[in-house]
């Protein structure tokens, strides 16, 4: 377990003073006591709070920097206490109050762990409702990722796009960067000519001077404020849903994501109504670090999902579902992340379910839990905790399959025991009483407590929620789903074990989740003889599918496979999704003369990749150089 450090631990005794004499002016005020302060933020909301963000931002692919002013307006509760940002990599040249006269600023190191940023503090003037501060970026800002054109699908035009969570935004707008401070937005972007400027916003055209408007009138938290920028056109698919991406990868993406409609429509009925009118979707350049980000209204997207054959469209689910969980009921401090992302993963399954049938779903449910059983096995004890202790912490160490997948199995858990027709209401009930809140894990326990538990049938009290919430690993009644579909992939494995040649398996019309499930499955007993003998009838190297070419290069590298190497390479270099190059790279350099190579590589790929990857692949290789970071 890494120590916090004391600086971080001296800022946190403040805040402690500070929440709890919050909670007390909260008990008098009626609000809800349970609102703390969020450690990986230096705002002080409980002061002063920010509720609308209005940008006016010029995008400079020249020298990449994001420059212009943003108008932050106030609700002050407390008059004598300056108004404090989160900042981070910007250079502030001026703060104003609305009648143009400077405002009294500072910037402040806190304390807070690494990647954080400072605090900006700015007095306020008695009469003060808003302030307006122009800034710029700097070069680092690792909000943003600036692509060549060489880096898009066109090769012709360069790509700009943002990514906010967890603590990134303070990183190209200086605000109150926790997701506990919901703000409504408005926005004016100047972009090059012949590029498209989308926020993930109401689009309200251009202006007379061609600036692209936007704006957001549900009140988000500041990780959900996110822009793009390059060569990128539309098609519809419904009257509320379609889906943006460069020219020559559109029309594939709109077959890809025909059924976006039907999931719409498949979540309303579930949970309730899409409170964000529009649900689009932007198809970015594959150097995009995640495999997707709900944005409001335009959730985006890597390409490595557009396989052919919709088998990987569960991340649009995902994204979808987060328009409940996350978007609209959203976490208070990233300590509550399994509150985003565990109600998803279930959230999601059951859209897959309506859509796609049970088989599909079981099989998706099937192929997490065992990730989650192989990653939690290298895992220290406190990273097994869903409700995780982050002190000392950056948000993002908390990031692994435990807040996604045993958070959704707890969920599962739940259903098994209450039915899915009490569990349902239960949930449709959670999102309503919370909607455009941001909420934590004791929030839920109590309402849990009294919504489900407190009404329940004694079978229901064997239940552990402490265990399920606060333990490490995965509890005993963790749901197991099966799926019919895997266990005869299982009997394919099983014939491999007894005869291991190709040309006897019947793979018939495999799906991916097949694929998958046999590859994890055969992949630590495999040798190159072997995997030449299943590359020879299934062509696996020059798979098209991102995910099964994950696996399969993974296990080249493990079994020195090496006619596989140059797609390995190919792909290590066109892709910068993490969740692809982690597991890469850390095959890759699990042997001394591998770790040679696999810096090697890096080093020539490492300018490809988003700084969110280069962050974690810096950490694995130990070979980076600080002055590039
Ligand atoms: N919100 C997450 C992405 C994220 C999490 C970004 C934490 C930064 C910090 C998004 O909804 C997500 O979970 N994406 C997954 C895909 C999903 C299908 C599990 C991803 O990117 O792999
Ligand atoms: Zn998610």
């Amino acid at each position: 377990m890494s120590k916090p450090h004391r600086p971080f631990l001296r800022a946190a005794a403040g805040l402690a003073l500070a929440a709890a004499v919050f909670a007390c002016a909260q008990r008098r005020t009626g609000a809800p006591a349970e609102v703390a302060l969020d450690p990986h933020s230096h705002a002080n909301p409980h002061q002063v709070r920010v509720r609308h963000v209005d940008l006016d931002l010029r995008l400079d692919f020249a020298t990449q920097v994001v420059a212009g002013r943003v108008q932050l307006e106030l609700e002050r509760t407390d008059p004598g206490a300056p108004l404090v940002l989160d900042v981070h990599d910007l250079e502030v040249a001026a703060v104003r109050g609305l009648d143009g006269t400077p405002r009294v600023h500072r910037t402040e190191a806190r304390g807070l762990p690494e990647g954080l940023g400072e605090a900006l503090v700015i007095d306020l003037a008695a009469a003060d409702r808003a302030v307006v501060i122009d800034y710029a970026t700097r070069p680092g800002a690792e909000a943003l990722q600036w692509l060549a054109p060489t880096q898009t699908a066109g090769g012709a035009r360069p790509f700009l796009f943002t990514q906010g969570q967890s603590v990134l935004t303070r990183t190209w707008i200086p605000l109150q960067d926790s997701p506990a401070v919901r703000v409504t937005t408005s926005a004016r972007i100047a972009a090059p000519e012949g590029l498209v400027a989308l926020m993930a916003a109401e689009q309200l055209g251009r202006d007379a001077e061609g600036r692209f408007l936007f704006r957001l009138t549900q009140p988000i938290p500041p990780y959900l404020i996110a822009l793009a920028c390059g060569d990128v056109v539309f098609r519809p698919i419904s009257e509320r849903c379609g889906v943006w991406a460069e020219p020559p990868v559109v029309d594939g993406a709109r077959a890809e994501f025909e059924d976006m409609e039907r999931m719409v429509v498949a979540a309303e009925e579930l949970f309730g109504a899409y409170r964000w009118g529009r649900f689009d979707v932007l198809v970015l350049p594959p150097s995009f670090p995640f495999g997707g980000m709900e944005n409001p209204r335009l959730t985006f997207a890597t390409p490595t999902i557009l396989a052919g054959d919709k088998s990987l469209v569960s991340l649009v689910a995902h994204e979808l579902a987060h328009s409940w969980s996350g978007n609209l009921v959203t976490n208070a401090t990233w300590r509550d992340f399994w509150l985003n992302e565990g109600f998803t993963v279930y959230f999601e399954r059951r859209i897959m379910e309506r859509v796609y049938g049970p088989e599909r779903a079981a099989m998706e449910r099937q192929l997490a839990r065992a990730d989650l059983v192989r990653d939690m096995a290298e895992m220290e004890p406190w990273q097994q905790v869903l409700h995780t202790d982050l002190s000392g912490r950056h948000p993002d160490d908390g990031f692994s399959s435990v807040p996604y997948d045993k958070g959704a199995l707890f969920l599962e858990r739940l259903e098994e025991l209450f039915g899915r027709a009490e569990f349902d209401r239960f949930l449709r009930r959670w999102f309503d009483a919370h909607a455009f809140q941001s909420v934590n894990t004791s929030t839920f326990r109590r309402f849990l407590e009294g919504e489900l538990l407190g009404q329940a049938p004694s079978s229901a009290l064997t239940l552990d929620v402490e265990r399920w919430i606060t333990g490490p690993g995965l509890p005993d009644d963790a749901p197991a789903p099966r799926s019919a579909l895997l266990t005869r992939v299982d009997e394919q494995v099983s014939r491999w074990r007894t005869e291991p040649r190709a040309d006897v398996l019947t793979t018939g019309a495999w799906s991916t989740q097949e694929w998958l499930h046999f590859l994890e499955a055969l992949g630590p007993e495999l040798d190159a003889r072997g995997m030449g003998e299943l590359d020879r009838r299934f062509e696996l190297t020059s798979s098209g599918n991102a995910e099964v070419l994950c696996v399969w290069l993974r296990l080249t590298l493990q079994h020195r496979y090496t006619p596989a190497d140059a797609a390995l390479r190919r792909f290590l270099l066109g892709v910068g999704r993490r969740k692809f190059l982690t597991p890469l790279y850390k095959q890759w350099a699990s042997t001394p003369e591998g770790l040679a190579d696999a810096r090697a590589f890096y080093r020539v790929a490492r300018p490809r990749y988003h700084a969110v990857s280069r962050g974690t692949l810096d950490a694995l290789l130990g070979s980076h150089d600080e002055k590039d970071r």
